[in-house]
C-alpha cells in the first residue's frame, strides 16, 4: 500500500489538526481545539502516512442514533481530509475501506456522516438519507393561524445558556427517541454545542436561550444568536439566527417560535437546519413567507445489511427478496429475504424481487427517502411489479429523519 493507515496516538493530535487545517482551508481557534479534542476518540481516529508525514485523516465518533422504532449504536464518521499535495491518489478510498472494515468488526450495523460535498461518498456506499430545510421568516409576515396552540400555563424564561444546561440535556434526551436521526450527546458534545467564544460567535452576538416551562418543569427550549443591524435610515434590522429548538408538546413549540419571531429590534429569523416536516410550516398563516430551501443532511451507510434491516421497525408488512450490490463491503452483497413479520433478513438464492446498490438502502434506512423515486430515476431494477412500492411503503417513517446537529 502506498500510504499505510493506522490509528493515531494522542501525541499525534497536533499533526491531525495541521492536516485538517490545510484540508479545510480553515484555522483553529484556541477554544475550538480543546472542544474538538474532547469529542475525538483516538482509537477510532485513522491516519494515512507518506513516510513520517500524515497525509490523510478520518475519525469515528460513537453515538446512539434513533432509527424507526428504536435506538442503535452508530459510527459517526467525521473530520475527513487529505492534504492537497496527496489528493486524487486514492488516499480517501483507502481510509474509507479500512474504516468500514473496522466498523464492521466492532459490530455497529450502520455509519452516518455529514458531507462537505454531495458527490464524494456515494462511491463508498453512503446514501443521501436526510434533507433539511432552511428558512428566512420576515417578522412582518410571521403571523400565526388563529387556531395555533396556546397554553396559559406556559411561561417563558430567559437565562444565560450555561445556567440552563441541565434543562437542555433533560429536554433533549426526552425528544431524542422520537425522531430517527437524532443522536446522543456526551458532555463534550454539549460543551461544543454551547460554545460561545469569539470563534463560535462569528459575526453574530453571544449565545442566548429561551425556555418554555410550567409548574411541572421545562417543556422546550431554543438556542439562538442575534445579529444586530440597522438600515441606512437607522431602522432596527436585527436577525435572529436559530441554532436549535426542541419542545415536547405543540403549545411549547409554538410559544418558542413566537418568542423568536417577535424579538424586538429584529426583522427576521434565519433557521439554518430544520427537519423537512418542521411543524412551524403549519403555524404560519402564510407559509410562503418561510422562504424555504433544502440541503442534504445525514448520509447513511449500511455496514451490516441483515443486522441493520432486522433492527428497525417497518410501517407496513413486507416479505420480498432484495438483491444488494456492494463492492466496498462484499459481505453485504447478494440476495436477502426480508420478512417484517418474522423480523428476519436471511441469505437466499431465490429470484430477487428488486436489485439495488447498498447506498440506496442506506438512503431509505431512516425512513425519509422514497425508494419509488429511485426506481423512477432508473437506479433500482424491479423484477416483480409493485415490489419497490411495497418496500418503499414499509421503510417510510413518520416523523421524518433529521440529525439536527452537525458532527
Ligand atoms: C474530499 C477529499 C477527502 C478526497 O480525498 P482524495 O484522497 O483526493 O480522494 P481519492 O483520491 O481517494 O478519490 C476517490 C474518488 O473520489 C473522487 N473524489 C474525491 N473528492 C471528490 C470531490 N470533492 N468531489 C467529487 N469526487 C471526488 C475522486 O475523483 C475519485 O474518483 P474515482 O474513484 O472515480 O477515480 C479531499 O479532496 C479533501 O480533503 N477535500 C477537502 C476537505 C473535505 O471536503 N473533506 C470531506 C469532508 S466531509
Amino acid at each position: 500500500m502506498n500510504h499505510p493507515i493506522r490509528p493515531i496516538a494522542e501525541s499525534e493530535f497536533p499533526a491531525a489538526l495541521d492536516l485538517l487545517d490545510e484540508a479545510f482551508v480553515s484555522s483553529w481557534a484556541p477554544g475550538q481545539i480543546e472542544r474538538f479534542k474532547g469529542v475525538t476518540e483516538f482509537d477510532r481516529s485513522l491516519a494515512a502516512f507518506d513516510g513520517d508525514r500524515m497525509v490523510g485523516f478520518t475519525q469515528v465518533m460513537s453515538f446512539d442514533m434513533t432509527v424507526p422504532g428504536g435506538v442503535l449504536p452508530v459510527a459517526g464518521v467525521s473530520s475527513v481530509g487529505v492534504l492537497a499535495s496527496h489528493r486524487r491518489r486514492g488516499v480517501l478510498s483507502s481510509l474509507m475501506r479500512r474504516q468500514l472494515a473496522d466498523v464492521h468488526a466492532k459490530g455497529e450495523v450502520f455509519a452516518a456522516l455529514y458531507a462537505s460535498e454531495a458527490a464524494i461518498y456515494g462511491r463508498y456506499g453512503y446514501g443521501r438519507a436526510v434533507d433539511n430545510v432552511f428558512y428566512t421568516i420576515p417578522k412582518h409576515s410571521s403571523a400565526f393561524r388563529a387556531d395555533a396552540p396556546a397554553d396559559p400555563a406556559l411561561r417563558l424564561r430567559i437565562e444565560p445558556p450555561e445556567r440552563a444546561r441541565e434543562d437542555f440535556v433533560r429536554l433533549f434526551d426526552k425528544v431524542r427517541p422520537t425522531r430517527p436521526g437524532l443522536y446522543s450527546r456526551t458532555a463534550a458534545r454539549w460543551d461544543a454545542t454551547l460554545a460561545d467564544d469569539e470563534n463560535a460567535r462569528g459575526s453574530a452576538g453571544r449565545l442566548r436561550c429561551v425556555l418554555a416551562e410550567d409548574d411541572d418543569g421545562v417543556r422546550g427550549y431554543a438556542l439562538f444568536r442575534v445579529k444586530r443591524a440597522v438600515t441606512d435610515h437607522d431602522v432596527p434590522d436585527g436577525e435572529v439566527l436559530l441554532q436549535e429548538l426542541f419542545a415536547v408538546d405543540p403549545a411549547a413549540y409554538a410559544a418558542l417560535w413566537r418568542s423568536l419571531l417577535d424579538r424586538d429590534l429584529c426583522s427576521r429569523v434565519f433557521a439554518a437546519n430544520r427537519p423537512l416536516d418542521d411543524p412551524v410550516m403549519h403555524l404560519l398563516a402564510e407559509p410562503r413567507h418561510l422562504n424555504a430551501g433544502t440541503l442534504d443532511e445525514l448520509w447513511i451507510r449500511l455496514v451490516d445489511v441483515p443486522g441493520a434491516l432486522t433492527q428497525r421497525a417497518y410501517s407496513a408488512p413486507v416479505e420480498l427478496v432484495v438483491e444488494v450490490d456492494d463492492d466496498v463491503c462484499p459481505w453485504n452483497a447478494g440476495r436477502w429475504r426480508l420478512s417484517t413479520a418474522k423480523q428476519t433478513c436471511e441469505r437466499t438464492e431465490d429470484a430477487p424481487d428488486l436489485s439495488l446498490p447498498v447506498r440506496i438502502l442506506g438512503a431509505a434506512y431512516l425512513g425519509g427517502r422514497s425508494l419509488e423515486s429511485y426506481r423512477l430515476a432508473g437506479q433500482i431494477a424491479e423484477h416483480r411489479e409493485g415490489a419497490v412500492r411495497e418496500l418503499s411503503a414499509a421503510m417510510s417513517w413518520s416523523p421524518l429523519p433529521w440529525g439536527g446537529l452537525v458532527f
